[in-house]
Order: structure tokens, then C-alpha cells, then sequence
């Protein structure tokens, strides 16, 4: 039995290794803004004993020493989850919510000696790669604000790992799918099928329709981070996380439709590369250093978009984690 703190815990992903966690008997805090996390995620386990929810923020030190007095571990999955930059947005958010908020856990832990961490990093910290699939060891050229600040989380963790004893993980998601409901727009899955439950004759598609992904079912995702924690241990780790193929977002548009009992819908797309700025239209992870530990997807991408696209139509949960 650990006691265990997730920031982020109330997203969704969060839920998930929070229900994970208490189903295999630890004890577990969340710690959440509900900025984007909502409570209804946590309600199956509100009066679970051992479960503990604290509604603050990564960014007032007085959330953050609460958070961490007495745990074992910590899984620190809050961040801004928008990697879309919008005209108009401060510059600054992924910096605060992603560097200095991280900053801010590290030190609480230092404080408080607790001494381990996973971290949900990003591919997005890859940038354009010039070779794909990308492994752990290639170059990281973020090209999103979103990017180059969980980069930096990177950084910061491998600096108090190495000077603080501490013991690390950092996962370098694919696009997580699964089974909660997030904001209209945000994920490509659900873009498409609220685009079109409004007009079932049209889609719009960002970009040309060519980017492609890699995909991971957020169970599976779930299950990678607690296999790890468990199985490559010492010093700082970095993985790779999701399965080694990718999918293409005019495929994800066909499955769409497909699943919706919709025929001869007219594509049109916004073209260019890539659906926003920022965005990476193609990339592919290399994952044999997790598959080196053991762990292995058990859905492709097309299988764990498939599964999402079907639990956001047909109740069990509702629309994916964003992309
Ligand atoms: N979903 C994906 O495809 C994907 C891909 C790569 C990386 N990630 C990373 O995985 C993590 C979880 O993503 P998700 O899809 O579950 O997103 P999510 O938005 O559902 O979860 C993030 C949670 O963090 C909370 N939060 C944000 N800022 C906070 C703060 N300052 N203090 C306390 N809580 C705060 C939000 O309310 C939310 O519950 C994030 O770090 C994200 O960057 C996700």
C-alpha cells in the first residue's frame, strides 16, 4: 500500500489511475484546480476510504505543501492541456501552468522528502522530427509554446532527481484516448462527431488530412506509467508512451462516420500541413524502450480510436481525451 498524491487527478486521465490506484489499494490524494478537471470524475470514489480530494492549485504554495505531507509518490499530471495557441492567449500560460507549477511540486517534494515522481510529458516535445519513429535519445525541438514548456518540466526534474536523490519518471505521451467528456473542439474525435451530429452531409478537417498520430487507449496509458513505476527503476527514466503505428486524421474522419451510420459525407478541408500552428502533422514514436520493460500496447491506434470513438457514441464515458 503507497500514499500517493495526483495532481491533475481530476482529468482524464487522472480519474483513471486514480480509480486504478485505490482499486488496487493505495492511498490516494488528488490535488486539482478543476480548471479543466471535473469533479464528476472522481464521484465513484468521493466516499472510498483512503481517497482524498483537495481542491487547490499547483500555483499557491499553500495547495502544494498540503499535497504532499506524507505521501510515498507522486504522479503530477497537471498542466494547461490545450497545446492549441490562439491569437490572443497569454503567452505565458504554459509557463506558468506547466513550468512554474511544476517548480513549485518539485520544491514542495524536496521540503517534504518525498522522493518519487512520474511526470506526464508529451511527443509534442519532439517537434518536427527528421526521422521517424522518434525514440527518447533523438533530438527534442518543441515547436508549441505547450511543448517547449514540458520540455522544461524535463529539465527541471532531471536537475532535482539529480541533485535531490530523487527517483523519476517521465512519460512522453502519444494522444491518449478514452472515455471522459472534454470541452466541444478540443480533441479531433470530438470536433468530428459534434461537427457531424450539427451537419451530417459535411466535416470540416483542419489541414489537408495527412497528419497522422499515434494513439493510445488512456487504460492502457494508465497501465504503462504504473508498469514502469514498478519494473525500470533508479535514477531518471524516460519513456516513450503509446503503440508503434499511427493513424491518419481522414481515417479517424471515415471511422467517424462509419460508427455514426453516416454515407457520402463531403470532406472539406481547411488544408495546409498541419490543423493549427503548432501543430506536428506527422509523427510516430519508438517504442522499444518500454516495450524493453515488459509493457506492450494491446490496441494500435486505429483499435483505441475506434474504442473511443464508439464509448463517446454509445455511452461509457462519453468523448476522448484531447489529442
Ligand atoms: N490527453 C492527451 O492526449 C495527452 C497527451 C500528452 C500529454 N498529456 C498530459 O497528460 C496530463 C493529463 O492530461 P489530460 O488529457 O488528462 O488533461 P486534463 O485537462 O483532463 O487534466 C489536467 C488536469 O489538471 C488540472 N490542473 C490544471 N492546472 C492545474 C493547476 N495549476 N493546479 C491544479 N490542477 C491543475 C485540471 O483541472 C485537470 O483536471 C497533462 O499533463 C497533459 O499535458 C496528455
Amino acid at each position: 500500500m503507497e500514499r500517493v498524491l495526483i495532481t491533475g487527478g481530476a482529468g482524464c486521465i487522472g480519474s483513471v489511475l486514480a480509480e486504478r490506484l485505490v482499486s488496487r489499494g493505495d492511498r490516494v490524494r488528488v490535488l486539482d484546480n478543476l480548471s479543466s478537471g471535473k469533479s464528476e470524475h472522481l464521484a465513484a470514489l468521493a466516499d472510498t476510504p483512503g481517497f482524498e480530494f483537495l481542491e487547490g492549485d499547483l500555483l499557491w504554495p499553500n495547495s502544494v505543501k498540503q499535497a504532499v505531507q506524507g505521501v510515498d509518490m507522486v504522479y503530477h499530471l497537471a498542466a494547461n492541456p490545450d497545446i492549441k495557441f490562439s491569437p490572443g492567449d497569454p503567452t505565458d500560460k504554459d509557463l506558468q501552468q506547466n513550468t512554474i507549477a511544476t517548480h513549485n511540486l518539485l520544491e514542495a517534494m524536496r521540503l517534504a522528502k518525498v522522493k518519487r515522481l512520474a511526470f506526464s510529458s508529451s511527443s509534442a516535445v519532439y517537434g518536427i522530427s527528421e526521422k521517424l519513429p522518434v525514440s527518447e535519445a533523438d533530438p527534442a525541438r518543441p515547436i508549441s509554446l505547450y511543448g517547449a514548456t514540458k520540455l522544461s518540466c524535463e529539465a527541471l526534474i532531471g536537475a532535482f532527481q539529480n541533485l535531490f536523490g530523487m527517483e523519476c519518471w517521465i512519460f512522453r505521451f502519444a494522444n491518449i484516448v478514452g472515455n471522459r467528456v472534454r470541452a466541444k473542439g478540443r480533441t479531433v474525435i470530438g470536433d468530428f462527431i459534434h461537427k457531424l451530429q450539427d451537419n451530417p452531409a459535411e466535416l470540416e478537417i483542419l489541414g489537408d488530412g495527412m497528419q497522422a498520430k499515434s494513439y493510445l487507449h488512456v487504460d492502457e496509458c494508465v497501465e504503462a506509467m504504473l508498469h514502469a513505476v514498478e519494473h525500470a527503476r533508479g535514477g531518471l527514466r524516460i519513456f516513450n508512451l503509446g503503440c508503434a503505428d499511427n493513424l491518419s486524421v481522414r481515417r479517424i474522419a471515415d471511422l467517424v462516420a462509419l460508427s455514426m451510420g453516416l454515407e457520402g459525407v463531403r470532406y472539406r478541408f481547411t488544408g495546409g500541413e498541419g490543423g493549427w500552428p503548432g501543430d506536428v502533422p506527422r509523427f510516430q514514436l519508438d517504442v522499444r524502450a518500454i516495450e524493453s520493460t515488459g509493457w506492450r500496447a494491446l490496441r494500435n491506434s486505429e483499435q483505441a480510436v475506434t474504442a473511443a470513438i464508439h464509448a463517446s457514441l454509445h455511452g461509457n464515458g462519453g468523448v476522448p481525451c484531447r489529442p
